[in-house]
């Protein structure tokens, strides 16, 4: 059915979750026990809040963070995804991710919507760096204010550019895919609605329902991202 809708499509969009990255060995946020959110309280760790009021607990949180990033890598999956960009299959990623994995693993057209961690920057002259100074326990800029992620924190807007950028391809797709996300943060998880609203045909594939599996066409629960994808690629 999947390869199917794939073939049939003339422009696809994959927008990905945190369920993406679970088989590279990153936690996603909220799956029972081993979330992130399930371990903290993300206002506590993740928010501008925490950068201005707990900054020394949310240094560590994200060093560890930048760490985890940096002990993982891709799996087969993502070679998929930049394999289908490369043949055509698919058009562009969206992703609400921060591990930089699809670049990494070379699609090329990737809208990170909620930033990256491979880069940090200061949150007074906005100077940037490599998110190494987080390795390195380096937390403040040349200029004396702190380095933050450059992601989006919890209590920040969504910037205007990608935000416009995603919905455009979401209209243009004649095809959207939910890889692994929980669609619970908005304003990312509007793109599905958006695209399904476009006339595509919206499919889900995460291991638990959501709230928007009664729009989608095609749902997926019971397969793993990565051997789901291997599967598909093996019908193309
Ligand atoms: N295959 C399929 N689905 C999976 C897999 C897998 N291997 N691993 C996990 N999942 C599913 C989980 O069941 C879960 O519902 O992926 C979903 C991930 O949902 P969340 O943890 O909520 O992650 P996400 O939707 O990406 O969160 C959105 O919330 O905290 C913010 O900024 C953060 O970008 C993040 C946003």
């Amino acid at each position: 059915m999947l390869a199917n809708l794939l073939k049939e499509s003339m422009y696809t969009v994959i927008y990905t979750g945190a369920g993406m990255s679970t088989e590279s060995g990153l936690p996603d946020f909220r799956s029972a026990q081993t979330g992130l959110w399930e371990q903290e309280d993300p206002t506590r760790v993740a928010s501008t809040e925490a950068l201005n009021r707990d900054v020394e607990k949310f240094f560590q949180f994200y060093r560890q963070r930048v760490l985890g990033v940096k002990d993982c890598q891709p799996h087969a999956g993502y070679d998929i995804l930049s394999k289908w960009e490369k043949n055509g299959t698919i058009q562009s990623v969206i992703t609400q991710n921060v591990d930089g994995f699809h670049t990494e693993s070379g699609s090329e057209s990737v809208l990170e919507l909620h930033g990256t961690l491979q880069k940090v920057h200061c949150q007074t002259c906005k100077k940037e760096y490599d998110s190494s100074m987080y390795e390195k326990e380096s937390f403040y800029c040349d200029c004396g204010g702190k380095l933050r992620p450059s992601v989006i924190l919890f209590g920040e807007a969504l910037p205007e550019g990608p935000f416009m950028k995603a919905a455009e391809e979401s209209e243009k797709a004649d095809l959207f895919i939910v890889l692994g996300s929980s669609l619970t943060v908005t304003p990312a998880n509007q793109f599905p609605l958006i695209a399904k609203e476009s006339g595509a045909k919206l499919v889900i594939v995460n291991l638990e329902p959501t709230h928007f599996d009664h729009h989608a066409d095609l749902v997926i629960h019971d397969k793993k991202i990565g051997e789901l994808l291997a599967e598909v690629d093996g019908l193309l």
